[in-house]
């Protein structure tokens, strides 16, 4: 395993691996004062980013420091890239310059694949960090690791994802990965924002969302990328809001165990209701904390563990 692209056609017993990782780092790390471990000491790690991040740059480059890695930041905005240098020779001119792993963020879907390719005779490792609207499978596993904390285990378990299932890398990841683990999933969405070919995915269907929370252990909420829409996908905010926002009133319905979910960034009052997101039942803050772990975990299993250089 040299790269991680997309949970789709991931070997489970990988992802569990991860997440076992994942979880040791955290309590190895738990109340340490500095939280450093040698692992990838003298490997380079550059993140190279083509569109907007906080959390998932920002963890990625944590993840990294605190396993004693050279973690250097590249941003399109900021690169030759403004100059017209293609995607394809950037690519090669970090890896010239030393990178062991390029973690890659990009308007394009499969622009972590290509670069893959690219990169596969320098033996750079690449990691898909949201390409497109196609997949971003380590907010998937920092997810799972979410559930798997909150609720124990995945079989049986129904997980909603709800709102802009079309424009979203993250609904898509977390289908492939959910279900592989043992979940079922639902989506919940306006007929306009699922994707075409719907029906071959691993998941049921809905489009009524009060219909959906009382059975649910788990809803994950959908940012609506208007970003990524041209043309009119919704009459306004607000009834998007009214139909698919889950607010106070909704949250009620949920079972008393149920998590919520949210990959952030949140639109506040538009798919979210402020009063939930803050709510005990809200596990946002803690994807975020997982997130680091996980993409620790991810680079240890790419870079250092027995057999990643195969
Ligand atoms: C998501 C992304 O960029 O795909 N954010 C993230 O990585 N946490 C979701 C989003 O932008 O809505």
């Amino acid at each position: 395993m040299k790269h991680l692209l997309a949970t789709d056609g991931l070997d489970p017993a990988f992802a569990t691996a991860v997440l076992d990782t994942a979880e040791e780092l955290k309590h190895t790390l738990l109340g340490r004062e500095v939280r450093k471990l040698p692992t990838l000491r003298g490997r380079t790690v550059i993140t190279l980013f083509y569109e907007n991040s906080t959390r998932t740059r920002v963890s990625f480059e944590i993840a990294g420091k605190w396993m004693s890695a050279d973690v250097i930041n590249v941003s399109a905005s900021s690169s030759s890239v403004n100059k017209g240098e293609s995607l394809r020779d950037t690519a090669l001119t970090l890896a010239a310059a030393g990178a062991d792993c390029v973690i890659i963020r990009h308007p394009a879907s499969g622009a972590a694949q290509r670069l893959s390719g690219w990169l596969a005779e320098a033996g750079t490792a690449v990691v898909n960090a949201g390409d497109g609207t196609h997949e971003h499978p380590t907010q998937a596993l920092l997810d799972a690791a979410t559930l798997r904390e909150r609720l124990g285990s995945f079989e049986g378990r129904r997980i909603g994802i709800v709102g802009d299932v079309l424009h979203s890398r993250v609904a898509r990841s977390n289908i492939h990965l959910l279900s592989a683990l043992g979940a079922e999933v639902v989506l919940v969405a306006p007929p306009t924002l699922l994707p075409a070919g719907v029906e071959s995915l691993p998941v049921t269907v809905s489009h009524e969302l009060d219909a959906e929370l009382p059975a649910l252990d788990a809803v994950m909420m959908l940012r609506v990328q208007a970003e990524r829409m041209h043309g009119g996908f919704f009459p306004s905010a607000r009834e998007y809001s009214i139909a698919y926002g889950l607010n106070e009133r909704r949250m009620k319905l949920l079972p008393e165990h149920a998590v919520v979910l949210h990959p952030g960034p949140m639109l506040r009052g538009m798919e979210i209701a402020s009063a939930v997101a803050d709510s005990p039942a809200s596990a946002i803050t803690e994807q975020v904390r997982n997130g680091v772990h996980v993409r620790m975990a991810v680079l240890y299993h790419l870079l250092a563990s027995e057999g990643a250089a195969a």
